[in-house]
């Protein structure tokens, strides 16, 4: 390997940056740089400022309710609070990585500001449960965003099902062309699962909304807080039972976390049906200009990146997951140091799945449908086939013979290089006597769908009632 002319020094140990630490009373000596750096969070944490100022102005609320601080006490530390809130929201505030998390930067500031009495902001309260209440705040507010794009996903899913009800193409499976369905009947399979999606959700938030404060560092506190009122004050429905628990468990953000790797899940899937029907092969769809992107050497080519990334991303996701459930496995009781790793994976998870349904919905109402490149598709000759050994069944035949008569007729077609749909009525007749000159109308298209009334079918009946029923529910 060639040897770069500027020799990058690799320190073992780096000067300490000498910030005094809240937790300094029994250190001699500074905290190597290294350390520092290796244990700091502030350069991710940071973004959970708001929910620890607003739990830290709840905790104060309520030190002063229970007279575990005066008044005027709790008045100072809420107002300087406030002032460093909007200080962090201006980008103003110095973040400081020898302060090792936003917990710490955001209480040395306040004591900066206001002097010892910000020192008593800490009372009854430990970084362990605090953390654990910031996490559940921010997890609050991603569920309903995430929860309100996947709904924001279906309307539009439901539009493009209902200005296309009409159009068919083969429906598939193991994606060889199978039997003919509606376009907006496949659409509308993706809402029931984003349908699913939102519904792990709202059962995930339940257990998202459970206030942890007051659980100290593990084992409670001595003094006589009042957790029932923080917990109104933040607007959570429950408290943690146990305090061990409280500061212990991450179940939650891996909950979340699995329910975002399903939504990818799902979207990777539908991505991978948008990048086969835009292909010249398919011809299905055309994405707007605005949501594909050109090669940088074959100026022809039109490429469905978004979509791409789509499925790409879903591989960021599963990573985080599978990196919640490993830093958690294998934990003795309570909290430790392993579970600050939680937030780099579960911000990233997060932000994935929300950026990916903000520019999937975009782009979906950015495609064009070709209603006519579906059709001929669906008109492959043997799509029908279903239907031919469904129309002998209705003449009485068991299905297992209609089965066995229908290969044979297929077989012939093939022979005779035509579809089952142009095959003579008199060869027909040689396969079945119970086949007549009705059979063709059997095996258009329209009255394949068309049949398909069982509960949950593709007929265009079942399609028009599912789509009146899904746009009352999502008024
Ligand atoms: N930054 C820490 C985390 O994210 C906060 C809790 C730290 N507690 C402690 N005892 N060091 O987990």
């Amino acid at each position: 390997m060639a040897k770069s002319s500027k020799k990058i020094k690799k320190t073992k140990s780096r000067p300490s940056t000498k910030t005094a630490k809240p937790w300094g009373g029994r250190f001699t000596e500074a905290t190597n740089g290294l350390v520092e750096e290796f244990t700091a969070s502030v350069p991710y944490d940071w973004r959970l400022y708001p929910y620890d100022i607003a739990g830290s102005i709840a905790h104060a609320t309520m030190l002063a309710r229970t007279g575990i601080i005066t008044k005027t006490e709790s008045r100072r530390i809420i107002k300087g609070l406030q002032d460093i809130l909007r200080e962090i929201a201006a980008g103003a505030f110095e973040f400081s990585i020898g302060l090792e998390d936003i917990h710490m930067n955001i209480e040395d500031r306040l004591i900066r500001k206001i002097g010892p009495v910000g020192g008593k902001l800490h009372t009854a309260r430990s970084r362990n449960d605090q953390v654990a209440l910031d996490i559940r705040m921010y997890l609050r507010d991603e569920i309903a965003e995430i929860h309100e794009l996947l709904g924001l996903l279906q309307t539009v899913l439901i539009s493009l099902a209902g200005l296309h009800c009409d159009v068919v193409m083969p429906g598939y499976t193991h994606l060889q062309r199978a039997q003919p369905v509606l376009f907006g009947h496949h659409l509308l399979a993706y809402y029931e699962m984003f349908d699913r999606d939102r519904g792990r959700l709202v059962d995930c938030f339940r257990r998202v909304n459970v206030m942890p404060l007051g659980a100290g560092a593990l084992a409670g506190t001595v003094l006589p807080i009042d957790r029932a009122y923080v917990a109104r004050l933040l607007a959570f429905t429950e408290v943690c039972e146990n305090s061990i628990d409280a500061v212990s468990d991450r179940d939650f953000s891996i909950e979340f976390t699995a329910a975002c790797a399903q939504i990818m899940m799902h979207l990777s899937r539908f991505a991978e049906e948008i990048v086969i029907w835009s292909s010249s092969e398919f011809g299905f769809i055309t994405i707007g200009d605005a949501f594909t992107t050109g090669s940088s050497i074959m100026p022809q080519k039109k490429n469905p990146d978004v979509a791409e990334l789509a499925r790409g991303k879903t591989g960021r996701v599963y990573g985080s997951l599978t990196a919640l459930l490993t830093i958690m496995k294998g934990l003795p009781l309570a909290y430790n140091r392993d579970m600050q790793e939680d937030k780099e994976p579960l911000f990233d998870a997060s932000d994935t799945v929300m950026l990916t349904l903000s520019v999937f919905i975009e782009m979906l109402k950015n495609i064009t449908v070709h209603k006519d490149a579906m059709r001929k598709a669906a008109e492959d000759g043997f799509i029908t086939a279903t239907d031919l050994a469904d129309y002998l069944v209705r003449k009485g035949m068991p299905f297992r013979g209609a089965h066995e008569i229908v290969g044979r007729a297929v077989l012939l077609a093939t022979e005779l290089g035509c579809g089952l749909g142009t095959v003579p009525l008199s060869e027909y007749r040689k396969l079945s006597p119970l086949i007549r000159e009705d059979v063709y109308d059997a095996l258009s298209l329209e009255a394949s769908v068309g049949r398909r009334t069982s509960y949950g079918g593709t007929a265009p009946a079942n399609l028009k009632k599912r789509l009146q029923a899904l746009k009352k529910k999502m008024r």
